[in-house]
């Protein structure tokens, strides 16, 4: 396994991509993810922070379903569909091309909500991972600020695995994985 596959909008995940996968609460993950990331929960948990993994491996069909309802809730505020297209694409991947088929993402928010949080970064969940995740090889993949690299506005509930190795450079050095693969690495 890759941990540092690049999926973004001009890099699908390749087809015959299929990650061995196992549970972390009610989501699946990448075998060794899930196994960082059940650790990291249970360190969040140790240090009173309790942190609720909402989506992680999702399949082509689903991030379709994603996107064809972001377009259509867009369309229902008045966009027209090409600008409902682009507004959904800010903080949505198109199929093949989310780095949630991969099984190494997870979107995490506090455990009394049930969608992301535009504010997480502000939350102790929020507070404690931006602190400790790279200690458990997940990574911030989608900062603010770093939306021209990286094609997708800032989610502070996106965490990706790269390995603690390659985590803690990206966090030390304030990159993205666009900026680790082309330039630093
Ligand atoms: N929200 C991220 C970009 C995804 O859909 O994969
Ligand atoms: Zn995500």
């Amino acid at each position: 396994m890759d941990y540092l596959i690049l999926v973004d909008s001009v890099s699908p995940v390749p087809k015959d991509f299929a990650p061995q996968l196992e549970e972390v609460g009610t989501v699946k993950m990448e075998k060794t993810a899930a196994e960082h990331c059940r650790e990291m929960l249970r360190a969040a948990e140790s240090d009173e922070v309790v942190i609720k993994v909402l989506s992680a491996y999702r399949t082509p069909e689903y991030q379709q379903q994603l996107w064809n309802r972001s377009v259509a809730e867009y369309m229902c505020s008045g966009e027209t569909p090409s600008a409902a297209e682009k507004l959904t694409a800010r903080y949505l991947a198109k199929p093949m091309h989310s780095e949630h088929h991969t099984g190494l993402a997870c979107d995490l928010c506090s455990p009394d909500w049930d969608d992301t949080q535009d504010d997480f970064y502000a939350t102790e969940q929020g507070r404690w991972l931006c602190v400790n995740a790279w200690k458990y090889g997940f990574i911030l993949r989608y900062p603010r600020m770093k939306e021209h690299i990286t094609g997708i506005a800032y989610e502070p509930w996106h965490y990706r695995y790269v390995g603690r190795e390659h985590a803690e450079v990206i966090r030390r050095e304030g990159l993205t994985l666009e900026e680790y693969l082309y330039y630093y690495k």
